[in-house]
């Protein structure tokens, strides 16, 4: 896709801090985190936790009080605060669209600002609008007063990535949006992800939306404190302490079955299936967990690529793997593996 631009910056967090003016404390304190290239990493923690704290300081709407960011090894600090922010894609909850202005005028912002000739504006506009699941011909002469609260916050994505940047910060940015609308939109941003693939800081107080958005996740607690910095997988199944087991939630051993994949499980051999319709070697042990009970068998057969059976899941190999800590856990983990054991059951 023409433009369609795979920059994308390391991002590094160096013992940065953040202690606003008059607070007793840091909001953020001491953050040291890589972010690789490309990825999307969620800042999940309660609320007051330092994480809008720790994304503004990133495109300097909050100036560090110590420590150092570094984007591609040049410190926030050096750049001039404007030229940043366009290099920044920002997303925010209530999305700030221009209402006397168009959603093509409103996604032409940045890149007019920057003195794109007017052709390139244009096509620009079009193809993020077609990207963002919102056709040019039928949306982009409308006003944001004419569109669904989804629609507007996918605008906003439009209006980000304008100018390629090689970072975006996104803030709660589908907090606003009825569950449905917002299951469709993270979809939606993951697959666009997969094409744009700009390093991304996303801000959650929710769980699953971390899980499902994150290829790494940082959580935060009270006092601006990174407490684990980790995958979806290892935060499941191997929090570090006690925090981030409650703020996992109680039902980790079912989310960690949104992780694996039947083709990860040591199956039964073939020949023990009833001979129903195979679910996918792709498939999650959720998906299977919840096939079994919707056809109340105990196993089902298991297909690779080609259809071929390959083998039987069970209800027992999944009840196991939901208890089951990783390979590489730890005691903690391991002795906390009972409980979610009985909650597949
Ligand atoms: N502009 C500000 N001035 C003073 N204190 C602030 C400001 N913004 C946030 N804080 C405080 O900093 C802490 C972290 O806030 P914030 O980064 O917004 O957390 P979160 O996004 O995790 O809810 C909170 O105690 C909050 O009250
Ligand atoms: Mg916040």
């Amino acid at each position: 896709m023409a433009n369609q631009g795979h920059s994308a910056a390391e991002i590094v967090f160096d013992r940065a801090t953040k202690v606003y003016r008059g607070a007793p404390g840091p909001a953020v304190d001491g953050l040291s985190m890589t972010v690789p290239a490309g990825e999307i990493c969620v800042l999940l923690g309660p609320s007051g936790s330092g994480k809008t704290t720790a994304l503004t300081m990133v495109n300097r709407l909050v100036e560090l009080t110590s420590g150092d960011i570094r984007i591609d090894g040049v410190s926030v600090g050096e750049q001039d605060a404007t030229g940043l922010r366009r290099r920044i894609g920002y997303v925010i909850q209530q999305i700030g669209l221009f209402p006397h202005m168009t959603i093509e005028e409103n996604v032409a912002t940045v890149p007019q600002v920057l003195g794109w000739k007017r052709d390139r504006v244009r096509d620009r506009v079009r193809e993020l609008l077609d990207l963002v699941g919102l056709p040019p011909r039928e949306y982009g002469g409308r006003y944001p007063a004419q569109l669904s609260g989804g629609q507007r916050q996918r605008v906003g994505i439009a209006r980000a990535l304008a100018a390629d940047p090689p970072v975006m910060l996104m803030d709660e940015p589908f907090g606003a949006l009825d569950p449905i609308t917002r299951e469709r939109i993270q979809d939606e941003f993951l697959r666009l992800h997969e094409q744009v693939r700009k390093t991304t800081l996303f801000v959650s107080h929710d769980m699953d939306e971390a899980v499902k958005m994150g290829d790494r996740i940082a959580i935060f607690r009270e006092g601006g404190h990174l407490v684990q910095y980790d995958t979806p997988e290892r935060i499941l199944t191997a929090p570090v302490d006690d925090f981030v087991a409650r703020f996992v939630g109680a039902d980790r051993g079912l989310k960690a079955l949104t992780l694996r994949r039947l083709a990860d499980l040591a199956l039964e051999p073939a020949g023990a299936a009833p001979d129903t319709a195979p679910l996918a070697a792709t498939e999650t042990l959720h998906t299977a967990l919840s096939a079994l009970m919707a056809s109340s068998a105990d196993r089902l057969p298991v297909a690779d690529g080609d259809g071929r059976v390959v083998g039987t899941v069970t209800l027992d190999l999944i009840r196991a793997e939901a208890g089951r800590p990783s390979p590489d856990e730890d005691h903690r983990a391991e002795a906390d593996a009972g409980p979610a054991d009985g909650e597949v059951a």
